[in-house]
């Protein structure tokens, strides 16, 4: 019992004289970003009324409202700036005992991430402006930015010498010219403020942004396909190039006379099926980007050609120009030569080519001309013509001696291109032969190769034939003969006329009479 009321006692003694103490919450240092709220607790122990006061070392207004209730009190601040960064002391007395202790508040400010702005005119070739903008940034003397392009660093900045007194907005500005490649990578501004010592987070921001800016219409061509000539029956493609980010917007306009109507097509392709004479003339393709408000125009100059570009030989074409341009553009013609030169021909949009003849084949260039600039537009005109120039010669002549080289060659000239057939006519019989480029060798000729030789060449327009005769002597008898000049026995002339009349009996071509004529 009287153990256990010696242990009561002490407990009250130790209650009862339970020590004066206080302190503060959160203790030593806050690290808050502007615009927090911060609320200091200031806590009394072992003191049955305290009272408190608050106060900045400095003597600085307090920048914060007090509120004592009873054994505490608080300090609160709503949103801390640049004023709260200092030591706050909480003072309590009890009866006449007086307790101080302080908390440093510290104040940042990284509240967003970086904005980044690119210049608008984003075009290959062109200097590109980027800006990174930091907002709010406070101290601003330990901010480090970092504009990358893809991994590498295109610009580093830091901001060691500035020392402005409160949170700021930082830019950093840097300008490169731009390659075709760079569109579509990533630009990144990198923002640190890395203050080891200050316990918040993040400190490192990010902001990227593709190279990605909206320019043109620009460069805007109508390009038609298969090509610029219009034939009757065959569609035409006609394709609006443009350089334009975003894509833009295609309108497809045609002039017909003075009236411009619009086409269908809301694409950049515009297919005309059927390409009829009424439907060439001038396309318009009209452009515009949205996000760039700028539109642009391209118009075609196309060639027309009546009846086509393919004609035949005595017929007449007329190629017409159609272009359009303000001022109206002046239309010239032009003909490639031989040497690969255009000479001027004609000037007018119309070409009339009256009779044509097949010198009249080649490239035909209309250029549309106007101050600011030309256009040129060119057909290939193809005339056609039947088989011409037919020529049948056997090589080496067209009488040889058996077992010669023989060569029979036939050359024709045509549009399209002639098909050439070679054939051997014997006794009525009709043999056709097979040539490699009109050509026909034997490489021992005999006597059965004599005979009648016929070159057909023909294409679609037509055919023109050629022939020759093939003699073929016999070697043995040449011997023969030129033995019996310088011997001039009876016997072997006899032997000789009997053979060679035999052989003029069996090889029509053969003739007694040229045989003989050989000996004279
Ligand atoms: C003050 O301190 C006492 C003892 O440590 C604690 O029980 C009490 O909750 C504190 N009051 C405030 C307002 O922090
Ligand atoms: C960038 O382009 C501008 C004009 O286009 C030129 O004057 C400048 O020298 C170029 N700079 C570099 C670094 O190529
Ligand atoms: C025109 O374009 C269409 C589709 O875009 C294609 O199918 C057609 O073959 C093209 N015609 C010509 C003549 O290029
Ligand atoms: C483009 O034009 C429209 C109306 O004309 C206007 O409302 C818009 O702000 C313009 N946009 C730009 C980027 O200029
Ligand atoms: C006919 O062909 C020959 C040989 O190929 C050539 O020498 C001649 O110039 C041609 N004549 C004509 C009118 O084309």
């Amino acid at each position: 019992v009287l153990g256990s009321m010696f242990v009561i006692l002490l407990l009250l003694v130790v209650d009862g004289f339970k020590a004066f103490e206080m302190e503060i919450t959160p203790a030593n240092r806050i690290v808050a970003q502007m615009g927090d709220a911060v609320v200091l607790t200031c806590n009394a122990t072992g003191c049955a009324s305290p009272s408190f006061s608050w106060r900045i070392q400095t003597d600085n207004p307090l920048g914060g409202t007090a509120t004592h209730h009873g054994t505490y009190s608080t300090l609160t601040m709503s949103a801390v700036n640049i004023n709260n960064a200092h030591d706050y002391l909480c003072t309590v007395c009890c009866k006449d005992e007086k307790k101080e202790k302080s908390v440093k508040i510290e104040v940042y400010s990284f509240p967003s991430d970086p904005v980044i702005e690119i210049s608008a005119s984003l075009a290959a070739g062109e200097q590109t402006i980027v800006t990174c903008k930091i907002p709010h940034v406070y101290p601003s003397d330990r901010l480090e930015v970092f504009l990358k392009k893809g991994d590498h660093v295109l610009h580093e900045q830091n901001f060691y010498e500035d020392h402005s007194t409160n949170a700021e907005t930082k830019t950093v500005t840097y300008s490169f010219n731009l390659t075709t490649e760079d569109i579509g990578k990533e630009i990144s501004c990198v923002a640190k403020l890395p203050i080891a010592d200050m316990n918040f987070e993040p400190k490192e921001r990010v902001t990227s942004q593709k190279l990605n800016a909206n320019f043109g219409p620009k460069n805007t061509v109508i390009i038609a396909s298969p090509s610029n000539s219009a034939m009757e029956g065959h569609s035409i493609n006609l394709t609006c190039v443009t350089d334009s980010n975003p894509p833009p917007q295609i309108v497809w306009r045609r002039q017909v006379a003075d009236k411009i109507v619009q086409c269908a097509s809301e694409n950049n392709v515009l297919t005309i099926p059927e390409a009829h004479f009424t439907d060439s003339g001038i396309y318009i393709c009209e452009v515009t980007n949205l996000l760039t408000n700028k539109t642009e125009k391209a118009t075609n100059t196309v060639i027309s050609v009546i009846p086509a570009a393919v004609v035949k030989e005595g017929e007449t074409v007329t190629m017409k120009c159609s272009s359009s341009g303000n001022p109206t553009p002046v239309i010239s013609w032009k003909k490639k030569t031989a040497t690969g030169e255009s000479e001027k021909i004609f000037e007018d949009a119309t070409l009339t080519i009256e009779n044509i003849k097949s010198q009249d084949l080649g490239l035909y260039e209309c250029e549309a001309r106007n101050q600011f600039g030309g256009e040129e537009r060119a057909v290939k005109l193809l005339v056609q013509a039947p088989p011409k120039n037919t020529t049948l010669k056997i090589f080496p002549s067209n009488a040889v001696k058996q077992g010669e080289r023989v060569t029979i060659s036939c050359t024709s000239t045509g549009v399209p291109t002639v098909q050439i057939t070679l054939r051997k006519k014997t006794d009525g019989a009709i043999t056709t032969l097979e040539t490699q480029d009109g050509k026909y060798t034997l490489e021992s000729v005999l006597l059965k190769d004599a005979g009648i030789y016929e070159c057909v060449s023909s294409n679609e327009l037509g055919e023109e034939s050629q022939h020759l005769v093939l003699d073929v002597k016999d070697q043995m008898m040449l011997v023969i003969i030129a033995f019996s000049c310088v011997t001039a026995i009876a016997v072997p002339v006899v032997a000789i006329l009997i053979y060679v009349s035999r052989q003029a009996k069996i090889n029509g071509s053969y003739s007694l009479v040229k045989a003989l004529r050989l000996k004279v």
